[in-house]
């Protein structure tokens, strides 16, 4: 990790992200001033656990800090009033799919710092994971890096098209599993049969991507071109159309990579 260079830091919203980098920042040395939340209450309780003041009012956020990081929902980021109007610090925001300009009507220095990995507040420790950076200067892109560097050893400076096509690489390996698992679990549950059994199976399948390409890890009877046991697979999942359909689509998608 960069040396670092203790900055005053200030943070709009108190959900997963802003409580995840907030906390890591502290960790760092930096200094958190203020946490601002359209609720007090939850301003107060990220705020009370970082040691900053706390707010709901955007009028009473401060105008020293060294960045501000807006981690609001997509909308609310969209939203933010252009009478914030910053003149000094960089204000960055933390979406994936929002281009660097969103937050110029607010700032003069404005830049990007998205957490690639899928944060919750309620968990404590990470392991390492990439901040995608960017500003709309070079000396704001600077600051953003220094401290993007403090709190990962992997940062990575892109541009707007890329950070979007890494957001939909994000979307497709990350969200769409973890809709399979929880389709797999809705499955179970219907049968009484426990879940936990495919537990060892997910991690096995998770892990080996960490060393392998995920096209050459491939099993199953779609890749194997099995359609005896695939068209009795659709018949169980006959009385759940949408279930069926997500099968077979899938099933296509893997025979058609492999040319099973
Ligand atoms: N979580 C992740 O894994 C992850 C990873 C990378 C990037 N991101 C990005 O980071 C940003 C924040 O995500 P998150 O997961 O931290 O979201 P979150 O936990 O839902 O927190 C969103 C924050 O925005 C506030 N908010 C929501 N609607 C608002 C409105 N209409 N007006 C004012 N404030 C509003 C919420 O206030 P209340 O507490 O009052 O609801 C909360 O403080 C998003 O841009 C997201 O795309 C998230």
């Amino acid at each position: 990790m960069a040396e670092l260079c203790a900055m005053d830091v200030i943070f709009l919203g108190s959900g997963n992200v802003a409580t995840v980098l907030a906390k890591m920042a502290v960790d760092r040395g930096h200094r958190v001033a203020q946490v601002y939340s359209r609720s007090l209450l939850n301003a107060e309780e990220l705020a009370d656990t970082v040691g900053a003041a706390a707010t709901n009012r955007l009028e009473a956020i401060g105008r020293d800090a060294d960045l501000y990081v807006s981690a609001l929902s997509d909308a609310a980021t969209l939203r933010l009033p252009t009478t914030l109007r910053l003149l000094r610090g960089v204000l960055v925001h933390t979406a994936g799919a929002l281009p660097v300009e969103t937050l110029e009507p607010c700032a003069i220095n404005v830049g990007v710092l998205y957490p690639l990995q899928s944060l919750r507040k309620q968990k404590i420790d990470y392991e390492p994971f990439p901040l995608l950076t960017q500003a709309n200067n070079s000396d704001a892109l600077a600051l953003v890096n220094d401290f993007a560097e403090s709190l990962s050893p992997v940062v990575k400076s892109t541009n707007n098209a890329e950070r979007l096509q890494l957001h939909v690489a994000a979307v497709i390996a990350n969200n769409f599993s973890n809709h399979l698992f929880a389709l797999a679990e809705q499955y179970c549950l219907q049968h009484q049969l426990s879940f936990d059994l495919l537990k060892p199976l997910i991690v096995e399948t998770a892990t080996r991507v960490v060393d392998h390409a995920p096209s050459q890890m491939q099993t199953g009877p779609a890749m194997r071109g099995d359609l005896v046991t695939i068209a009795t697979h659709l018949n169980l999942l006959g009385k759940t159309p949408a279930l069926a359909q997500l099968y077979a689509t899938l099933s296509a998608s893997i025979a058609g990579m492999h040319g099973a």
